[in-house]
C-alpha cells in the first residue's frame, strides 16, 4: 500500500472560478420564481422571467453529514441583475443550530455580504476577489451581487448547521441593497 497516494484528494477546485470537480459533488439552483418573497418591488418582479436562474450552488460532503464535527465545502455563483432597483441576492438564512459559524471567501465579482443578528441588528461586508468573511453563529447571512458580472464565492461550514429559511421568509432582513445613480446603497428595511 502506498502511504502517499497521489490521487487521494477528495475533489479538485478550479481557483479561477471556485468550481468543484470530482465524484459525489451535489448541485442545486434557484430561479427567480423561487425567490419572489425576497424582493421588494412586486411590479418589477411580475414583468420578469421567473424561470431565469439567479444562483447555483455546488457542495461536497466528505463524511456522514449528520456527524457532529463534520464539515461541508461549497461554492455559489450568483448572477448579476436587478429586480427594480434591488440587486439579485441569495435567499439568506440563519443556521438551524444557531451556534454554527461559517467561512465565505470571494473568488470573483463584487458584492455585499448582508449580516443580521437575532435582534435584527444588521451590517454589511464588501465582497471582492480575495475577501475572506467569517460569519458568527446566530447571524443570518445573505449575499448580494452589486457588480456587472457573476459573483462567485466558496464556503466552509459545519455539516450539521442546517438552514433556517423560515425566519427570513417571515421577517426578512433589516437591510436592503439597492442601486441609486448606478451605485449600491444600503437601506434599512422593516422586512
Ligand atoms: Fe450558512
Amino acid at each position: 500500500m502506498n502511504i502517499v497516494d497521489p490521487n487521494s484528494a477528495i475533489a479538485s477546485i478550479d481557483w479561477n472560478d471556485g468550481s468543484l470537480r470530482g465524484p459525489g459533488i451535489q448541485q442545486s439552483e434557484k430561479t427567480l420564481g423561487q425567490l419572489q418573497a425576497v424582493f421588494k418591488d412586486g411590479e418589477a418582479f411580475a414583468a420578469m422571467d421567473r424561470t431565469q436562474v439567479v444562483y447555483r450552488v455546488q457542495w461536497l460532503s466528505a463524511e456522514a453529514a449528520d456527524r457532529e464535527g463534520a464539515l461541508l465545502w461549497g461554492n455559489t455563483t450568483l448572477e448579476p441583475g436587478k429586480v427594480g432597483d434591488e440587486y439579485f441576492m441569495t435567499h439568506g438564512h440563519f443556521h438551524l443550530k444557531r451556534d454554527r459559524s461559517e467561512f465565505y471567501a470571494t473568488v470573483q465579482g463584487e458584492g455585499m455580504l448582508v449580516l443580521m443578528d437575532e435582534n435584527r441588528e444588521g451590517r454589511v461586508e464588501k465582497m471582492k476577489a480575495g475577501s475572506l468573511h467569517y460569519i458568527n453563529g446566530n447571524v443570518a447571512h445573505r449575499v448580494v451581487n452589486t457588480g456587472p458580472s457573476q459573483l462567485r464565492f466558496v464556503a466552509c461550514w459545519p455539516a450539521d448547521a442546517g438552514h433556517d429559511y423560515g425566519t427570513i421568509a417571515e421577517e426578512g432582513f433589516s437591510l436592503r441593497v439597492v442601486s441609486q445613480n448606478g451605485a449600491p446603497v444600503v437601506l434599512r428595511s422593516n422586512r
